[in-house]
C-alpha cells in the first residue's frame, strides 16, 4: 500500500483505519434507497420480544460472550467517550497472525452483514448477476436488488440428503456472474459443501467473478476453512463473524478477508464508520481464549446431535447439520407449525419458499431444546390447518433494512 499522507500518519490513524475512512468519503452518494416492494419477495423474519418465551429463531448463541469478553467490555466502558481508532486494528491483527494471513487482507466491521452487503453492491450490477443457493441466506439477494442485479437461485443438490451447494449448476447459471455466494456451513440447512467442490468453484469461476464465502458458522464444524484461497491470491472474499460461536450477535463484530485490492472495492460503501469499542475489546479477548472455539463447538454439537437423534426417532427428517441450525421437515405447511409453536411462546425460524414444509430450528440450550420437544410433540398431534404467523411488528414491517439471521 502507498505511503500515508504525513498528517494522517502522525494522527494515530493506522494504515487500515485511514484506508477505511478515505475510501468511505466517496461512494455513498450513488446508493439507491431500498423500498418495501423491492424486498417483498424475501421472507421476513418474525423476531418477537426476546424477553418472552423461547427463541430458537435467529441462530443466536444463548451462551453470549465468554467471560473474558465480558470483562474486557466492562474494563473499556470508562473510555467510551473516545473513538480509540488505533485499537480497531487489534482484533484483525491477532486474527491474521493466528490464521497466517497478511494483516492487510483483514478488515473489521460491526458484524458480517456490512461487508456482505458491500461486496454484493461492489461486484454485481444489472449485467453481473448474483448466483446463490436455494434455500440459502437471503441477505445477499437484498443487496443484489439494491444493485439492480439479476438474482440466480440454484437449488441445493441432493435436497433430501446431503443438501449441499450444487457448485457445477451454480457455475453454469451465468457466464459472467459478479458474485457467487457460498455459505459454508449453509444457513438455513447447517450443511457443509465439500472442500473439493469449493476448490472446483475457485478454479473454474470466470476470472473476474468474486466468490463470496460466508463462514459465519464455520467455527461450529470441521470443514476446511477458505482463508487459504485468500493467501493464494484468489478472487475470494471470506466473511467471518463474532455473532455465532462467540455469542456476540448484539455486540457486533466481524471481518472481511480478501486481497487488499478486492477489499479496496468494498470499503467505499461503508468504510467511514467507526467500530464500537466494546465490540473491539470483546473480539480481541475472545480471540485470545485458547479453548473457546473447541469447547463451545462441542457443547453446541452435543445438543444438536441429541435433538437430531430425537427427531429421527420420532420419524422426522432433518438436514444433516454441522452447525447451530437445521431444517426440519414438518410434512405440512411450515408456517402453520411456526404459528402453533408461537402460540406457546416457542419461536422457531422462518420458512423458505423453496421448502414450504420445513422450518428452521436453531440449537438452543438443553433446557430450551427439551421445551421444544414437548411443544413440538403437542403441536404435531394437533390440527394446525389455517394457522398463520402474526403480522410483522410495525418496526419490522416498515423498515426495509431489517436484519436477517
Ligand atoms: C450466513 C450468515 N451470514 C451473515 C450473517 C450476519 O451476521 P452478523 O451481521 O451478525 O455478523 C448471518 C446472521 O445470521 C448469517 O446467518
Amino acid at each position: 500500500m502507498s505511503q500515508l499522507p504525513d498528517q494522517v500518519a502522525c494522527s494515530g490513524f493506522s494504515r487500515r483505519t485511514f484506508f477505511r475512512f478515505a475510501a468511505g468519503a466517496s461512494a455513498l452518494a450513488g446508493m439507491p434507497v431500498l423500498t418495501e416492494p423491492l424486498l417483498a419477495h424475501a421472507a421476513r423474519p418474525h423476531f418477537t420480544d426476546p424477553n418472552i418465551g423461547i427463541h430458537i429463531d435467529a441462530n443466536e448463541n444463548p451462551m453470549g460472550p465468554c467471560e473474558a469478553a465480558r470483562q474486557a467490555m466492562i474494563d473499556i466502558i470508562p473510555r467510551g467517550g473516545r473513538y480509540l481508532f488505533p485499537m480497531e486494528d487489534e482484533p484483525g491483527e491477532i486474527f491474521a497472525k493466528q490464521e497466517g494471513l497478511d494483516p492487510e487482507s483483514v478488515i473489521p466491521f460491526a458484524g458480517s452483514t456490512e461487508p456482505l452487503h458491500y461486496t454484493v453492491l461492489a461486484f454485481t450490477s444489472k449485467d453481473r448477476p448474483l448466483v446463490i443457493a436455494d434455500p440459502g441466506y437471503e441477505a445477499p439477494m437484498w443487496a443484489a436488488q439494491v444493485a439492480g442485479a439479476p438474482i440466480l437461485k440454484v437449488p441445493l443438490a441432493d435436497p433430501r440428503g446431503a443438501a449441499i451447494h450444487d457448485i457445477k449448476a451454480m457455475l453454469a447459471a451465468s457466464s459472467n456472474p459478479g458474485v457467487i455466494y457460498i455459505c459454508n456451513p449453509n444457513n438455513p440447512t447447517g450443511t457443509c459443501t465439500p472442500r473439493a467442490d469449493i476448490e472446483y468453484a475457485v478454479a473454474n469461476a470466470p476470472k473476474d467473478t468474486i466468490l463470496l464465502i460466508d463462514e459465519a458458522y464455520v467455527h461450529l464444524c470441521d470443514a476446511p476453512r477458505s482463508t487459504d484461497f485468500v493467501k493464494e491470491g484468489k478472487n475470494v472474499i471470506v466473511l467471518r463473524t463474532f455473532s455465532k460461536l462467540y455469542g456476540m450477535a448484539g455486540i457486533r463484530m466481524g471481518f472481511a478477508i480478501g486481497r487488499p485490492d478486492l477489499l479496496a472495492k468494498i470499503v467505499p460503501f461503508g468504510g467511514q464508520n467507526s467500530l464500537p469499542i466494546t465490540a473491539v475489546a470483546a473480539a480481541k479477548a475472545s480471540l485470545l481464549q485458547p479453548d473457546l472455539v473447541a469447547t463451545r463447538k462441542k457443547k453446541i454439537a452435543d445438543i444438536r446431535n441429541d435433538t437430531l437423534a430425537w427427531l429421527k426417532s420420532e420419524g422426522y427428517a432433518t438436514t444433516p447439520s454441522e452447525s447451530n441450525c437445521f431444517m426440519l421437515d414438518v410434512r405440512r405447511p411450515g408456517k402453520e407449525v411456526q404459528a402453533a409453536l408461537a402460540a406457546k411462546d416457542m419461536f422457531v425460524g422462518r420458512i423458505w419458499p423453496a421448502w414450504p414444509n420445513s422450518v428452521r430450528i436453531t440449537v438452543g440450550t438443553p433446557e430450551e431444546m427439551a421445551a421444544f420437544r414437548k411443544d413440538f410433540t403437542e403441536v404435531m398431534s394437533s390440527n394446525t390447518a389455517g394457522l398463520t404467523p402474526a403480522p410483522l411488528p410495525r418496526r419490522l414491517a416498515e423498515h426495509p433494512f431489517t436484519h436477517l439471521s
